[in-house]
């Protein structure tokens, strides 16, 4: 049984998704053993206490230089045994230090097909703001392995998602998360608990 560790910054609406999959059976071999926010005051964190998981709190903002941060939160997931690292929403950066501790251990699920819309500064609303603004038809979701380049590392599972004429970004938002998000996440999380995710040259390879 794989140890999942969820790392969360605000409502928690994919950490939800997450511990619904585990309960009915969606991920397979593997248990969400901790959620950490960066966020005290996170809804996340409610989520979590409510289906007794333990729960930490980091906050980038505690720690004076970015490399003593990328250390504390690394040490923190070696102390919890994390097999693999979810960012479900978690809203800062991650580290030379724990991206190379975890490669390919960590995943990620962002709001929209990359590679449009994906990078630095796209995130949240922002990515969906984005997508109207350049008047896309499609755009949906990418679960994807995180490597040094934001939001470049290996994809696993993408699920394209209708833009519709009189879309804002919150209701743009709401129909990823609600077709594409909290169904593709719980699936990349299943198939890396059941050691069906290789990588090979940045490129994911899902074996059935
Ligand atoms: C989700 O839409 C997630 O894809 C996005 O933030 C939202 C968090 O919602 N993540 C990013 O933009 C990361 N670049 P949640 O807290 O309800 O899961």
């Amino acid at each position: 049984m794989k140890n999942i560790v969820v790392l969360v910054s605000g409502g928690g609406t994919n950490l939800q998704a997450l511990i619904d999959a585990e309960k009915s059976g969606i991920i397979k071999n593997g248990k969400i053993s901790c959620v950490i926010s960066s966020n005290p005051d996170a809804y996340a964190l409610e989520r979590a206490s409510k289906n007794n998981i333990p729960t930490e709190v980091i906050r980038r903002k505690d720690y004076d230089e970015f490399f003593e941060y990328d250390k504390a939160l690394t040490d923190l997931l070696k102390s919890k045994n994390a097999d693999l690292i979810v960012l479900a929403g978690f809203m800062t950066i991650l580290g030379h230090e724990v991206i190379s501790a975890f490669e390919n251990r960590i995943i990620n699920i962002h709001p929209a097909l990359i590679p449009s819309f994906c990078g630095e500064g796209f995130y949240g609303l922002r990515v969906h703001k984005a997508a109207l603004e350049k008047g896309v038809k499609l755009s949906g979701a990418t679960a994807h392995f995180v490597n040094e380049v934001c939001d470049g590392g290996p994809i696993i599972i993408q699920k394209a998602v209708e833009v519709k004429s009189g879309d804002t970004p919150e209701v743009l938002q709401k129909r990823i998360m609600e077709q594409a998000e909290w169904k593709i996440l719980p699936q990349a999380v299943s198939l890396f608990c059941q050691d069906k995710i290789t990588v090979k040259d940045n490129i994911a390879i899902i074996s059935d």
